[in-house]
């Protein structure tokens, strides 16, 4: 089935990362949707709920914040974000004004990781592809604000590109990427009094994820692991066709065999 040249444009087909484009400013336009479910999965899992307080970090053009407004009770989603297009073109074409009005999501257009500017303090924060960009000095005064508005248990949920070699330039790099060694990542945690834990969880482009949180509650971050859903997820984006037959071909035999799903291989 042929689409619609202008669904093309909408969704930025062909475009890539860092253009001018809502969708592929921040990735590749095929990811959007998909890089969305990771990220509210994940936060999920780790215990978001819909009374819960949520800072996004670099929220962009709202590709996970259009599933976390929705899901939260209204007032609960706030996004820090420069580029304020981005935002404006995220409520256009993924929400509405009429979502807006009802979940009363909040916005800050400042570019210096001003997380205190919403007055207010959170049980989640949330920074995908943030320090994958950032300066040590950014991370550093992202932290250092985390910590201020962090709730005794919150979680602070980033992504970083783990190296060899840290990157110890003054500035932010996009969309070029910019490396951490694991144990400088932690040490820039532990510098604002802070504890970093890796997560196993898949990240679409091969980022790690980490849960950062204050000393005393680092096992409020439960075990979780989404291995077995990628496999299948990965395996379903590469052979459609042969994934989609063989699901069709379990179904049909099944009640044709009598056998039950523990029986079946
Ligand atoms: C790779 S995108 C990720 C966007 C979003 N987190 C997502 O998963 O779709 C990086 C985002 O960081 C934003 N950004 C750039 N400088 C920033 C800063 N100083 N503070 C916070 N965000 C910034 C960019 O505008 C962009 O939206």
């Amino acid at each position: 089935m042929t689409r619609p040249a202008d669904d093309d444009v909408t969704l930025g087909r062909g475009l890539q990362p860092g253009d001018h484009h809502y969708r592929a400013f921040v990735d590749f336009p095929g990811s959007y949707d998909i890089g969305a479910a990771m990220q509210f999965s994940l936060v999920t899992a780790l215990g978001l709920r819909e009374d819960h307080f949520l800072l996004d970090i670099g929220c962009g053009s709202l590709r996970a914040g259009r599933l976390f407004i929705v899901y939260l009770r209204p007032g609960r989603y706030f996004g820090l974000e420069p580029e304020r297009w981005l935002v404006e073109e995220g409520i256009r074409q993924e929400l509405s004004q009429e979502i807006l009005a009802v979940k009363r999501p909040m916005f800050s257009h400042d570019r210096d990781f001003t997380l205190s500017a919403f007055g207010r303090q959170f049980d989640f924060l949330l920074a995908q592809s943030i320090f994958s960009h950032s300066a040590p000095r950014q991370v550093r005064r992202c932290l250092a604000e985390a910590r201020a508005v962090m709730a005794p248990t919150a979680v602070f949920i980033a992504t970083y590109w783990r190296g060899r070699e840290s990157y110890t330039g003054e500035e932010w790099v996009y969309p070029g990427r910019v490396l951490y060694t694991a144990g400088d990542m932690a040490a820039l945690a532990r510098q604002q009094g802070l504890v970093c834990q890796q997560l196993d969880w898949t990240h679409l482009s091969g980022q790690t994820w980490i849960a950062i949180t204050h000393p005393a509650h680092r096992d409020q971050v439960r075990p979780v692991t989404n291995r077995c859903s990628m496999v299948a997820i990965k395996h379903w984006l590469r052979h459609r066709g042969a994934a989609t037959l063989g699901l069709a071909r379990r179904l049909y035999r099944r009640p044709r065999t009598g056998r039950t799903p523990a029986e079946s291989s």
